[in-house]
């Protein structure tokens, strides 16, 4: 009996010494001291022993116990400090390193120009619309009073979709105008409407890409007149630019209003001394304008003798160019990391 016992103390303890996990401890120390562990089997059949046996072989197996015990709880405690020891080798923070660094995002300038624009005339009681930039003739067109093979069509060249089974030949906006129409079928004045959206024309250089954006903006009410528009838009970019820039309202055509006007902002490039931006001319076009053409609020079946109205549309990138100071207007577009870290703002909002 005493030999077992020696023994199996000498087994029990190479297997607690060689346990590798808690989960290898729990193992040895069940078939030790567990109810069906061996030493507990021993124990239990110390009462069948003479008993001069019984003494000695019940004093080795407490002193076998215990010693198992100690082997356990000192296993534990090694795993416990080795598994210490090797986070703290693995978590080991070096405080030398260089930080990540994290790029901050910036709001190009497009954006922040549109949302100044549309901040500024909601405030002056203005809602915000928008259309479709795939449209049919009708809308970008017709309905704006320039019938087919009107003349003026030619003066924004127009991207065409291939012909539709039905025959109708569907194209992208030249403008954001057809927002007029969509919006006064829907709604009947009073109107005062502001959409920004993108615009497609067949156009490159570098005042022109083949697609930029407008705003579009209108008003429709019993007593609209054209002091009304030159106030309000004078009125805009006196707070669009923060300061007095040379701005005249130059007689022009379109279908659309009459009259008609194009507003120019004095070059910023050249302090309106001639430049290859604004070709010479120390003008930069920024926008069209005009009362609304009797013939439009007809189209759109509204009161043509109770009710006027005025319309404009601006190009966002050409003012965005005098704001900012961007020279040419491609660059908006061109998709290079360097415009946006220049150029854009870093928190949205009104931006100045
Ligand atoms: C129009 O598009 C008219 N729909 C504006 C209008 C609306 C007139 C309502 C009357 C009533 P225009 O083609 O001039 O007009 O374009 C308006 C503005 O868009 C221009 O003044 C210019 O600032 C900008 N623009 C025109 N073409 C381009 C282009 N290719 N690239 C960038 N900006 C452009
Ligand atoms: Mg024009």
């Amino acid at each position: 009996m005493l030999e077992d016992l020696l023994a199996l103390q000498q087994r029990l303890l190479a297997a607690i010494a060689e346990a590798g996990s808690d989960d290898d401890l729990e193992q040895v120390r069940l078939s030790c001291l567990g109810r069906k562990g061996e030493l507990t089997q021993i124990l239990r059949s110390l009462g069948t022993l003479a008993p001069e046996q019984r003494k000695q072989a019940g004093e080795q197996a407490n002193r076998t116990r215990e010693t198992l015990q100690r082997a356990l709880d000192e296993r534990v405690l090694t795993l416990k400090q080795a598994a210490l020891a090797d986070r703290v080798v693995r978590e080991q923070l070096d405080v030398t390193l260089p930080g990540r660094h994290r790029a901050a995002g910036a709001v190009h300038p497009i954006t922040r120009a549109i949302a100044e624009i549309g901040t500024f005339f909601q405030g002056m009681g203005f809602i915000a619309a928008t259309g479709p930039e795939v449209e049919s003739d009708w809308y970008n067109f017709e309905a704006l009073n320039l019938p087919p093979n009107h003349p003026a069509r030619e003066m924004q060249d127009t991207f065409y979709l291939p012909e539709t089974a039905a025959g109708e030949r569907l194209l992208l906006r030249t403008h954001t105008s057809p927002v007029q129409i969509h919006v006064m079928e829907q709604q009947t004045p009073p109107l005062r409407v502001i959409a920004p959206g993108r615009v497609f024309r067949c156009d490159s250089d570098l005042t022109h890409t083949p697609m930029f954006h407008q705003v579009e903006g209108f008003m429709v009410d019993e007593t609209v007149h054209f002091g009304h528009l030159k106030g309000l838009l004078a009125a805009f970019l006196r707070h669009f630019f923060a300061r007095e820039l040379p701005v005249r309202f130059r007689p022009s055509f379109f279908p659309f209003t009459e009259p008609s006007a194009e507003v120019d902002m004095g070059c910023l490039f050249c302090q309106g001394k001639g430049c290859r931006v604004c070709k010479g001319s120390g003008w930069l076009e920024v926008l069209g304008c005009g009362m609304i053409h009797p013939a439009v609020l007809g189209h759109v079946g509204i009161d043509r003798e109770r009710y006027s109205g005025f319309a404009f549309g601006m190009g966002v990138e050409r003012l965005a160019m005098l704001k900012y100071g961007i020279g040419d207007l491609r660059t908006f577009f061109d998709n290079d990391v360097r415009f946006l870290q220049r150029y854009g703002a870093a928190v949205m909002g009104d931006g100045r």
